[in-house]
């Protein structure tokens, strides 16, 4: 597909009007940082596609531009990929959902262009979302209803749940998302990229160390916790049981903050979601604290934790169905549109 920049766009008001006869396959589009994604989903919840791609560095931290130059390279190997699986032509989409931020703008831009222009082409509706309350709202796909959302990503760390019409953050890292530190850790300890995974892997303990445990209020901070985990590395101690160490502090501090705000809201539901979800002691950790608090906790499967445009298209259609009023500050992105600055009407 051909990307097409537009300055000056004005939102054509006729789309709008499609948007009320929606009859049930939504288009989802990713494109707020490493991951390029485009899922394919229905209104009763069937993931009839999850295409994604992960821009990885060469060398270093992500660079934008590149990130989207890889976004606008694949985009069009994942339309067609996930409408091959999905057995689906584009005119049979009825409506299209893309994520409009937080992120990196030239990654949010290509994933908007991308969108934009499916959606003129086939005169389908756009609607674009938060992809922070994305990561909650797939929870709902898993059955919860009114969860505290556990949000461990890359740049995002964030305790998440509604309350009198918004998204709330209960608590947050104050300084570096809890990826972003892992994955600094590790390419530190020269182990590439992504490096939560490799850490995972690595995590054997025998020993537990004394590390900081950076629990302020209702908010983290990890920023010490690398550092001292490097230092702890340097001076001789095995790489197993640093990463060991660094994931129980890291988790431990994550879990207690999502406890103590399932205490003050009073809700009975955990979510996990970001890719650091993905981490099976981060699971399991959740799953033993649920357990103990008499709460539920909901695990999405991994191709869901990760940054994916199914659930991009799924909170579309959400407030779509609940009466979202699309507006022409759908097509702008938003590089900085904070969890808790979207009025949530559908629910
Ligand atoms: P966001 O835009 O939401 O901040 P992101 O671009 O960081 O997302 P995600 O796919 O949500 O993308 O998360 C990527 C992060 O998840 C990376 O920092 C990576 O190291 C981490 N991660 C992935 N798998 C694991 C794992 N098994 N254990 C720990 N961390 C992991
Ligand atoms: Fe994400």
């Amino acid at each position: 597909m051909k990307m097409i920049m537009r300055e000056n766009w004005q939102f054509p008001m006729n789309l709008q009007r499609k948007s009320n006869h929606l009859n049930s396959i939504i288009l989802g589009i990713e494109s707020t940082a490493h991951t390029a994604g485009v899922g394919i989903i229905t209104s009763e919840g069937k993931i009839l596609s999850n295409q994604r791609s992960m821009y990885i560095p060469e060398e270093g931290g992500i660079h934008p531009r590149e990130a989207a130059r890889h976004h606008s390279d694949t985009f069009p190997v994942l339309f067609d990929k996930a409408f091959k699986e999905a057995s689906l032509k584009p005119s049979e989409i009825s409506l299209v959902s893309y994520a409009r931020g937080p992120g990196l703008g030239p990654c949010l831009r290509t994933g908007a262009t991308a969108a934009r222009a499916f959606a003129y082409s086939h005169g389908i509706p756009l609607i674009g979302v938060n992809h922070c309350v994305a990561h909650l709202e797939i929870g709902l796909l898993e059955g919860a209803t009114d969860p505290v959302l556990l949000y461990l990503s890359g740049a995002n760390t964030q305790v998440i749940a509604y309350a009198s019409e918004k998204y709330r953050v209960f608590g947050e890292t104050i300084d570096i998302g809890i990826g972003n530190g892992l994955d600094k850790f590790a390419r530190e300890a020269g182990m590439g990229f992504p490096g939560g995974p490799k850490i995972e892997k690595l995590a054997k303990g025998p020993k537990l160390l004394d590390l900081p445990y950076s629990v302020k209020g209702m908010d983290m901070a990890f920023s010490g916790l690398m550092t001292a985990a490097k230092s702890k590395l340097d001076s001789g101690h095995s790489i197993e049981t640093v990463t060991y160490s660094l994931q129980e502090n890291a988790f431990a501090m994550s879990c207690e903050v999502a406890e103590r705000a399932l205490a003050h809201t009073g809700k009975t539901e955990l979510v996990l979601g970001g890719g650091v979800a993905c981490n099976e002691r981060l699971r399991e950790m959740a799953t033993i604290m649920t357990e103990e608090r008499g709460v539920k906790c909901f695990i999405p499967s991994k191709d869901l934790c990760v940054d994916n445009g199914v659930m991009i298209g799924w909170l579309g259609y959400r407030m779509v169905k609940g009466n979202y009023k699309i507006t022409e500050e759908d097509n702008k992105v938003h590089q900085k549109y904070r969890t808790d600055m979207v009025e949530v009407t559908w629910r």
